[in-house]
């Protein structure tokens, strides 16, 4: 079984669904939104109008949300990730497997906590559950770091409830 496939079943389709809500909500609220404001009267004309209607929802809803291009870990937490990488990861992985385009595209606008309990529960890939919570959290930040992303004062904290309070965005803005 491929890893698209497995992950899809988690992250993407999850998101195609919220995507497909928002949809249809965009649609429902046209009228009373739009109807008679300035954009519609005297922009562009209707089509511009529904476009930016279409996008807006989306766009602005995770990365205006607490998200990791916040500063979300220390440069001291991603070293030890990068330590865990070596000693552990580094067996099957390399560093570009986690700045892959399709992997980004996987985990871009889900949660940190459903990438991070992906990894808890399945990796090391034969030995699965054999990671500290505390492992986990760091070798994640130093996933986040690989893309550039920025550190912190703060350490990513290891609890689910603070690992769920941050989207995974991968630019930052
Ligand atoms: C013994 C080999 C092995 C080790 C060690 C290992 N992995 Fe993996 N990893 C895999 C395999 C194989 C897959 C893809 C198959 C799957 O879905 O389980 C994978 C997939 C992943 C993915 C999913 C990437 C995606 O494309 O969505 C992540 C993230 C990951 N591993 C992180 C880690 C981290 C972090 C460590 C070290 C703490 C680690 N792995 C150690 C074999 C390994």
């Amino acid at each position: 079984m491929s890893v698209s496939e497995r992950t899809g079943a988690g992250g993407a389709r999850g998101r195609r669904t919220r995507r497909t809500r928002l949809g249809v909500l965009a649609v429902m609220l046209a009228p009373p939104i739009w109807a008679g404001s300035a954009c519609r009267a005297s922009g562009p004309g209707p089509e511009a109008g529904d476009q930016m209607l279409a996008s807006s929802p989306e766009r602005s809803s995770r990365a205006d949300e607490p998200n990791t291009t916040d500063g979300i870990y220390t440069e001291e937490q991603a070293a030890r990730g990068h330590e865990a990488y070596k000693e552990i990861c580094s067996e099957c992985h390399e560093t570009r497997d986690w700045t892959d385009p399709a992997f980004l595209e996987r985990w871009e606008e889900t949660s940190v906590y459903r990438l991070w309990y992906w990894i808890y529960e399945r990796m090391p890939h034969g030995q699965p559950g054999t990671l500290s919570r505390q492992q986990v959290t760091d070798a994640l930040t130093y996933i986040l770091q690989l893309n550039g992303l920025p550190p912190g004062e703060t350490e990513l904290a290891t609890d689910d409830d603070t690992l769920d309070d941050y989207w995974i965005i991968w630019k930052v803005q």
